[in-house]
């Protein structure tokens, strides 16, 4: 094999990245609620035509997806759910690479647990970690609803213990797919844990990454600047390539080579 030679999927995944890359640079927005806000100078104002354009021409919603974010969106935490074009995003490239294991860190009412359930295969799993059972507890009957229920194994406690558990089971290097979105303090962690855990030509996925906007002054705040080192150390690391797409508030797509 050629020195940097990686798997077709992790090239097609990146490839098929930068259309999306652009589309997500503009739209720097979730559906339901501005959670960061966007630039002034974007085209895309809060539900503006534009913005409305983009969903009516790439959405491609489940009927029971699109349930839960309406149900979600009504609840008072309800701007900590994923955006729905994100998360369609994430599901795309899980088809992409036949994920069939996947890790959610941060589930709240399960959004993107439903989403990555809907595009697994029969006999896939989402092993979907979270502290709050209550915010679970409103996404489950509609994970029942949608026919996926089977597909999710809901441990409720903190990521990390999950995680360890998953390794001592031996399941590294077993998982397609995860997605990093909790505690922002742990991030590094789960991205070590995760990378274990995920096999070659999978993807790691992680929200947040530009902390609305303070990444660029990391040293006004400590979130800011774990982001910020975070950021440093995925630009650097020589175990993935990367893409950091500036969709609502960052998304980095870390493939493992
Ligand atoms: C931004 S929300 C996740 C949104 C979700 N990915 C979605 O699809 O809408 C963050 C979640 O992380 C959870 N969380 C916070 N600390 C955690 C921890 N130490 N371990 C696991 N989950 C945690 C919170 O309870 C919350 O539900």
């Amino acid at each position: 094999m050629p020195a940097f030679s990686f798997p077709k999927e992790a090239l097609i995944g990146t490839a098929a990245l930068g259309a999306v890359a652009v589309a997500g640079f503009l739209a720097g927005r979730r559906c339901s609620r501005l959670h960061f806000g966007t630039p002034k100078t974007s085209p895309f104002e809060k539900n503006g035509p534009l913005q409305q354009y983009v969903l009516n021409h790439s959405l491609r919603e489940h009927p029971v997806l699109k349930k839960l974010r309406l149900m979600t969106s009504k609840y008072h935490n309800g701007f900590m759910m994923v955006s729905c074009d994100e998360a369609q995003l994430l599901a795309n490239l899980a088809k992409l690479i036949r994920a069939k294991k996947a890790i959610e860190v941060g589930v709240f009412t399960g959004y993107n647990t439903l989403n990555m359930a809907l595009v697994l295969p029969e006999d896939g799993r989402v092993v979907a970690c979270d502290v709050n059972e209550e915010y679970a507890s409103i996404g489950r009957p509609l994970w029942k609803e949608a026919g996926v229920e089977h597909k999710i194994d809901l441990r409720i406690k903190p990521a990390i213990e999950t995680l360890d558990e998953l390794l001592a089971n031996d399941e590294a290097e077993t998982f397609d797919f995860a997605f990093i979105d909790a505690d922002k303090e742990s991030y590094d962690d789960y991205y070590e844990k995760c990378l274990r855990l995920i096999r070659k030509g999978g993807i790691i996925a992680i929200d947040n990454v530009l902390w609305g906007g303070r990444v660029l002054k990391p040293a006004s705040n400590d979130i800011a600047q774990k982001m910020h080192q975070l950021n440093e150390k995925i630009f650097h690391d020589p175990r993935v390539v990367v893409s950091m797409i500036g969709m609502w508030d960052g998304l980095t797509l870390a493939f493992k080579l």
